[in-house]
């Protein structure tokens, strides 16, 4: 019998690392300093469903999605466009629609939310201020329906 709750007790513990591991979210960290990023910081109300699902896969659950990307479109317009263009070809800030990033993390989803989210030099400040975390996954919706870059290169797609 003492066999027998030995394995009862190792499949328990195996359910709970199995558990626990489907759970894991990805950890977030910031373009320039690595350091991981403070997600208490995120304006109230955008811990949505999408973006539980986001911090589990590293994937934005709005690519491909036409009525996300309008949403992101207009966010877009209102908090990104003064420096990054209209059509994110560039003004202040580079262009966010070609395949040249300075922070080739932005051809990721999980890399793109990292720049929102904590920021990276200069006039380019964290966007938790203006922005909620589902919202961002909106903006980033948008821009990756705007891509014109070379289409080998969007790794979010891979
Ligand atoms: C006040 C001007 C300003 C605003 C507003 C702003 N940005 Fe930026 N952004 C910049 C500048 C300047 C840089 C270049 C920073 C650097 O190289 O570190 C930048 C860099 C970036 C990058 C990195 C691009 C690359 O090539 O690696 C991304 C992505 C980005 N911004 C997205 C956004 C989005 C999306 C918004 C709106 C939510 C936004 N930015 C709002 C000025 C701005």
């Amino acid at each position: 019998m003492k066999l027998k709750s030995f394995l009862r007790g190792v499949a328990v513990t195996f359910a709970i690392t199995a558990a626990a591991s489907a759970q894991a979210d990805i950890t977030l960290r910031h373009a320039l300093t690595g350091e991981v990023l403070d997600l208490s910081f995120a304006k109230k109300g955008g811990n949505t469903d999408k973006f539980k699902q986001f911090m589990q896969t590293g994937k934005n659950p709005y690519n491909g999605d036409a009525e996300a990307a309008k949403k992101g479109e207009s966010l877009y317009m209102t908090g990104c466009s003064g420096c990054h263009g209209h059509e994110a070809e560039g003004k202040l800030g580079p262009g966010l629609a070609d395949d040249y990033w300075t922070y080739p993390r932005g051809l990721t989803d999980q890399g793109l939310f990292e720049i929102l989210f904590g920021g990276a030099n200069g006039m380019m400040g964290p966007q938790y201020v203006n922005f909620s975390t589902d919202d961002m996954l909106h903006i980033m919706a948008f821009l990756r329906s705007i891509y014109k870059g070379d289409p080998k290169k969007a790794e979010w797609l891979k």
